[in-house]
């Protein structure tokens, strides 16, 4: 049975992945900041006992990968979606300050690697070996002419760049590494005007996880499947 390990999973696009996995018998170690208030992920675990593991993980704490590699042992990941990230607020050339900026390089760019880099062995005894990382279109460089949100925007771009280095440090060991986007979705990030909703981007994405292998290792790829530009 396939192991799929989700971070950030107590709402938003985190959780519409742990549905969906389960929804297709697939085992899920989902992580949340806070157990006790993850009250959707309790009730799955109370519906699926034997296919969902949570497990507490604030990405914002030293050695949090090392307390995930602990919590895992020897056991495999086929694939592992870094999918916590956060937004920001004051973003324009006036407003934009250092330290709320650091928080957000620290959990978007930071973190991931770091999750990764502490269970990596679990990835390459999976039978999939493969790893996803949920960017945003807002990091893409070819894609910016409206600007500013200079913290999110930075955040994503410095992850692609993470992405790219990681496919071409893992491929000799047959691991795939995407960034993916999403698309603009109907969560407490993206807000209730996004276009596109949790299931719709869930559904796209988890074919896309599906469809990709080695041959596509470094790439950047909407929710669609569709390739983004850097
Ligand atoms: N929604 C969009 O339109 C959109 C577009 C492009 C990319 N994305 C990316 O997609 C991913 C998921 O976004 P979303 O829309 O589902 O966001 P969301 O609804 O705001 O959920 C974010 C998740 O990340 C977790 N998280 C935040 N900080 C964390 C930390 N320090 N340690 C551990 N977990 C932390 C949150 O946990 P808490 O509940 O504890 O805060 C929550 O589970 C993010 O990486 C985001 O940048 C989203």
């Amino acid at each position: 049975m396939t192991n799929v390990l989700v971070t950030g999973a107590n709402r938003g696009l985190g959780l519409g992945f742990v549905k969906n996995y389960l929804g297709k018998n697939v085992n899920v170690v989902s992580t949340t900041r806070d157990l006790k208030s993850s009250k959707e992920l309790l009730a799955l675990k109370e519906r699926f006992p034997n296919n969902l593991e949570i497990f507490e993980l604030d990405l914002l704490k030293e050695g949090a990968g090392y307390t995930m590699a602990n919590f895992l042992g020897d056991r495999p990941i086929d694939i592992l979606i870094n999918n916590a990230g956060v937004g920001s607020t004051n973003q324009h050339l006036q407003a934009v300050s250092p330290k709320p900026w650091l928080e957000v390089l620290k959990v978007n760019l930071i973190a991931p690697l770091m999750v990764t880099q502490s269970i990596i062995d679990n990835v390459k005894k999976g039978s999939d070996k493969k790893i996803y990382f949920l960017s945003s279109q807002l990091g893409s460089i070819a894609d910016n002419t409206s600007g500013g949100m200079y913290i999110y925007r930075s955040s994503k771009t410095g992850l692609n760049q993470v992405v790219k280095s990681l496919s071409v440090d893992l491929k000799p060991q047959g691991i795939t590494v995407v960034s993916l986007h999403p698309g603009w979705v109907k969560t407490d990030m993206g807000g209730p005007n996004a276009p596109v909703s949790i299931d719709e981007s869930i559904e796209g994405m988890i074919k896309v996880i599906y469809a990709t292998d080695i041959r596509d290792t470094g790439r950047f790829l909407n929710y669609n499947g569709k390739e983004l530009p850097w």
